[in-house]
């Protein structure tokens, strides 16, 4: 059988055979039909927008692996720093890139002054976290000039080491301000995740991190490291392709995991389970949903049409959390909801499972993070994702500025009307 697709134009009869390579054709052979021919594919569906070598994902047999090694493995045995110089790099680093990486990692987590007192002060007292989020990584950008030397490979190495360092520091720094709590620096001695529990919780000086729960929020991180062309991404490398600076890209895809279909959708879960309140309304709650009103947040995906692989790690730490911290009271009506849209029609029908953001927000809650935080918590780590998608955008030779094309559906030519003769 031949490798290829042949489309005719019955318009004309024209017809034109193009390759079919790794499943995907070129759709510039359209244009060999009619330069005007456009493919419709709102949302890209069906449509691959760049070759990637970072993240492989096989959604119906739920598969998903950084740099070809299976996120069951990372998430068992690595850490997330190391995972964020394997998506960057492409290898597993050894011992000695490691040691380097983690100091200068380490050595960079600090943010100007002025950053905090300035710009962290002009936000109103109960300013979302993760508005403030991505407003600040588009103002780091500002304190460093380089940053817009995008070509140049060592100023760029050194704008993503400081974005992966800084952010949870301006994660933490957002969630202080909002509530009214002084800043707590970054501490050198601690670990990624330690480190950053300490600027969030700490307390008087008695305060320490208890390593269960920092190695939850580490396994977290890398579950949530990156998931290769969702919205979050797609921005990035939109942005990115018009070479504007990685803070000002990072930016925009952390806007679009703002959203409650995106990384908002762990909030969101987390409120809907509360609105349930009791394992008896979880049947009146799935009814609604076949109904048509409203989603079960948390179930379904764009590409996983089988049980979401990060769930399952998720489901399984959340218990180890929850020995230490105690069984959050949602995590039943969880259960329960997941139970019955397993075995309901309409999820099964459709291929709905639980997505990362089921059981995510039920540890971040158990941890002690405010709903508020907890797109934040999904930011901080997706950084690396987004970062390493940018630097490869950049040596891409294939990629262009992005510029989809659209029908045009307003109105047709007609002359001005002055008010006076206006209804
Ligand atoms: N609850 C109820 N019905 C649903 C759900 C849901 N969560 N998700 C999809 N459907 C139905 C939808 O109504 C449609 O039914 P029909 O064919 O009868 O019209 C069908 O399933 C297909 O839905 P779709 O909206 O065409 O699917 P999509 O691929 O465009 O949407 C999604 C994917 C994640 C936006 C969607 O499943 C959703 O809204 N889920 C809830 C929000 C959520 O949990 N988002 C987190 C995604 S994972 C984290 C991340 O990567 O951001």
């Amino acid at each position: 059988m031949a490798d290829t697709i042949t489309i005719i134009d019955d318009r004309t009869g024209k017809k034109v055979t193009i390759p079919i390579v790794d499943s995907t054709f070129a759709s510039s052979g359209l244009r060999e039909l009619d330069p005007n021919l456009r493919m419709y594919d709102p949302a890209y569906l069906s449509t691959a927008a760049c070759r990637s070598a970072i993240t492989y994902l096989d959604g119906d047999a739920g598969i998903l692996r950084y740099r070809g090694y299976p996120i069951e493995q990372l998430a068992e045995k690595s850490t997330f720093l190391e995972v964020a110089y394997l998506l960057l790099n492409g290898d597993l680093p050894n011992e000695a890139q490691l040691a380097q990486w983690k100091h200068d990692v380490t050595h960079h987590t600090m943010i100007h002054e002025n950053m905090r007192k300035r710009f962290v002060d002009g936000f109103h007292y109960d300013a979302h976290p993760m508005g403030m989020f991505v407003s600040a990584l588009a103002a780091l950008g500002t304190f460093y000039p380089g940053a817009k030397d995008v070509f140049d490979d060592d100023t760029l190495d050194k704008q993503i080491l400081r974005l992966i360092a800084k952010t949870p520091t301006i994660a933490a720094m957002c969630y202080r301000f909002s509530t009214g709590l002084p800043f707590v620096s970054p501490n050198n001695s601690l670990d990624f995740a330690a480190n950053f529990l300490n600027m969030m919780f700490r307390i008087g000086d008695d305060f320490s991190v208890d390593p269960v729960l920092a190695r939850a929020m580490d396994l977290l991180f890398i579950l949530h490291a990156d998931h290769e062309q969702n919205c979050g991404t797609t921005a990035m490398r939109v942005v990115g392709s018009s070479n504007a600076d990685p803070y000002s890209a990072s930016a925009a895809a952390a806007s679009a995991l703002y959203g409650p279909l995106h990384g908002g959708a762990n909030e969101a879960v987390v409120r809907m389970l509360a609105e349930i309140g009791t394992l008896e309304n979880v049947p009146g709650f799935i009814q609604s949903v076949k109904d048509g009103k409203g989603r079960l947040m948390g179930f379904g995906h764009r590409v996983y049409k089988n049980y979401d692989p990060r769930a399952k790690i998720i489901k399984k730490a959340a218990y180890d959390v929850f020995e230490r911290t105690g069984k959050n009271p949602l995590l039943d009506i969880a259960l329960k909801l997941e139970e019955v849209a397993l075995s309901d029609e309409y999820f099964v029908k459709r291929k709905l499972y639980p997505n990362v953001d089921f059981y995510s927000g039920l540890i971040y809650q158990a941890l002690g993070f405010p709903v508020d935080m907890f797109t934040v918590l999904f930011a901080i780590p997706r950084t690396a994702g987004w970062l390493a998608h940018y630097a490869e955008l950049l040596k891409d030779p294939e990629q262009k500025i992005s510029r989809p094309r659209q029908l045009y559906t307003g109105a047709d030519v007609r002359d001005y009307v002055p008010m006076s003769a206006r209804k």
